[in-house]
């Protein structure tokens, strides 16, 4: 092994936590190393996950509205066609360019990456596995355990991303040849964005979904306007369906399936399967057995109220840990982290973290759902109002959707927003500072929004919350 080297603080793990975090850290004037072993920064994250999902969605919502939505504008063009493989191109500069960035971000706050795959060995070591195949120990006064997440495997459904028949999201943003149908396990998050991508190309979708909703967790009324919309696109839905088996051929995939509590099975036929049925912590090789640092029955490595095991110099922050699992999450839990460990008070409110579906329309969600205020017995009150009343949703020809806002009864003050419309994910920004600074849904309605733009259906679903009605409906 090469000399030691010593720092304040090691974070394993290069993605939005690892990194963000061992910027931020530096940034604060520690000595800080990242430790990475995927050969580029940004984790799942820039590499494959929200970076590239991003980008074929862009681009196939291009090409989506060039195909139909363009005649309704007066724009004619004919023989709109799809070039995957510049497709796919583009998509690829776009994930170097920003891993890239993170690298010179490093260079430019002089925060050391180390690659090569770390493993705790002693409160205050990570012993390194290098490329070259050398070991090597860093020293370090604190150690972040920032090592993410990967999808969670289907004992029916065998994923092999190389042979492009069964595979997971890291697969299905790497199909070269666009199928004829696809069958996508799971109506979460992942399988939602992905399935929209390839239906926006032709192919047939269908996604099975164990339970009697989509997204699981997501406000009932969101859910129903969503999937209905996600339905007239083309997708079908198998709900309350589980896949039991599947047959992989040189042509294809035959997935059988049986309703959820049992019953008559049936087999569809698939180009593809995705399977995107939950994500779990990584953790594999870390060490935290041998140091008997503790993980809940999910696998997370379980942390107190300020990001620190059961080891006081070891943290953990990220997918890796309770919460949702989220860049934005991942971010300012080791941002936190970096703070504390500067003797600084870093927290971060779970409260306000915001969710964001990348489909057409987008979905977005920020607090507490109407179901949950119910089961905790809250008195509420509730303000909605639909994009077709807001002059820029009827001149952008994007009207579908809505703005749902959920306050406290007695107080106004905010305690959810839910908005499925054009621009869902900017427009929830000013709903999180909301509930961020404990507002009333008076005070947002006395916000003055511009005119005319999207954002004055959040002004008129604080009018309709606040005071019983807005004013364009
Ligand atoms: P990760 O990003 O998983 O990073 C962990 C890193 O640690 C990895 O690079 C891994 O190689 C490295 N590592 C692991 N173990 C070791 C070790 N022992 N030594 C060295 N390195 C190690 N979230 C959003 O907020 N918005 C989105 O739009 C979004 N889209 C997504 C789309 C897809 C298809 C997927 C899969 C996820 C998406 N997510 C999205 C979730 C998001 O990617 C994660 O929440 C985020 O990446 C978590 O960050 P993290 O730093 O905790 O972990
Ligand atoms: P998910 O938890 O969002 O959805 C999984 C879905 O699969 C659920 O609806 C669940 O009921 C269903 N399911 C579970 N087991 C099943 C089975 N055996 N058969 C059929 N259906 C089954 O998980 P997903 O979509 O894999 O995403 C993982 C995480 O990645 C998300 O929770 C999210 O945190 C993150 N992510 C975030 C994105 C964003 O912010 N836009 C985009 C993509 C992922």
């Amino acid at each position: 092994s090469s000399a030691d080297e010593e720092y304040d603080v090691v974070f394993i793990g290069g993605g939005p936590g690892g990194y963000f975090g061992a910027i931020k850290a530096s940034q604060l004037g520690l000595k800080t190393a990242c430790v990475e072993g995927r050969g580029k920064l940004g984790g799942t994250c820039l590499n494959v996950g929200c970076i590239p999902s991003k980008a074929l969605l862009e681009s196939t919502h291009h090409y989506h509205m060039a195909k139909h939505d363009f005649a309704d504008h007066g724009i004619a063009v004919a023989d709109v066609k799809i070039d995957l493989d510049k497709l796919q191109e583009k998509k690829r500069e776009v994930v170097e360019g920003l891993t890239g960035g993170i690298a010179g971000l490093f260079k430019k706050y002089k925060t050391t990456w180390v690659q090569g795959w770390g493993k705790i060995i002693s409160a205050n070591e990570v012993s390194v596995a290098l490329e070259d195949g050398n070991n090597k120990t860093i020293k370090a006064k604190n150690i972040v355990i920032a090592t993410g997440s990967e999808p969670a495997p289907l004992p029916p459904c065998p994923v092999d991303n190389a042979k492009k028949r069964i595979v997971d999201s890291t697969g299905a943003l790497e199909i070269d040849t666009i199928p004829e149908k696809l069958v996508v396990v799971g109506g979460g998050v992942i399988g939602l964005e992905m399935a929209s991508v390839w239906a926006r190309l032709g192919t047939e979708v269908t996604v099975v979904e164990f339970l009697d909703k989509i997204c699981p967790g997501m406000d009932g009324e969101i859910v129903k306007t969503f999937q209905r919309t996600l339905q007239k696109q083309g997708l079908k839905f198998k709900m309350k369906t589980k896949v039991t088996g599947t047959e992989v051929s040189d042509t294809g995939v035959k997935v059988t399936m049986e309703p959820s509590s049992g019953g008559d099975s049936e087999t569809i036929d698939a180009d593809v399967v995705l399977v995107a049925t939950g994500r779990r912590p990584y953790t594999q090789g870390l060490g935290l057995e041998e140091m008997g640092i503790p993980m809940d029955k999910a696998g997370r490595v379980e942390v107190d109220d300020h990001f620190r095991t059961n080891i006081p110099s070891i943290y953990a922050g990220g997918d890796v840990i309770k919460g949702p699992m989220l860049a934005h999450k991942a971010e300012h839990d080791c941002a936190a982290i970096a703070e504390i460990i500067s003797g600084k008070a870093g927290h971060v409110n779970y409260d306000t973290v915001p969710g964001v579906i990348y489909t057409s329309p987008e979905v977005a969600a920020v607090g507490a759902t109407e179901e949950q205020l119910k089961e905790q017995g809250i008195a509420y009150k509730k303000g909605k109002f639909n994009y077709v009343a807001n002059s820029r949703a009827r001149a952008i020809r994007q009207t579908e959707g809505f703005v749902k806002f959920l306050a406290d009864k007695e107080t106004d003050r905010l305690l959810g927003a839910h908005i499925i419309g054009p621009n869902a994910g900017e427009a929830i920004a000013e709903a999180v500072i909301a509930l961020e600074y404990g507002a009333s849904a008076e005070d947002l309605a006395r916000v003055c929004h511009p005119h005319p733009c999207l954002s004055e259906a959040i002004g008129e679903t604080a009018m309709a919350t606040a005071f019983g009605q807005p004013i364009h409906s």
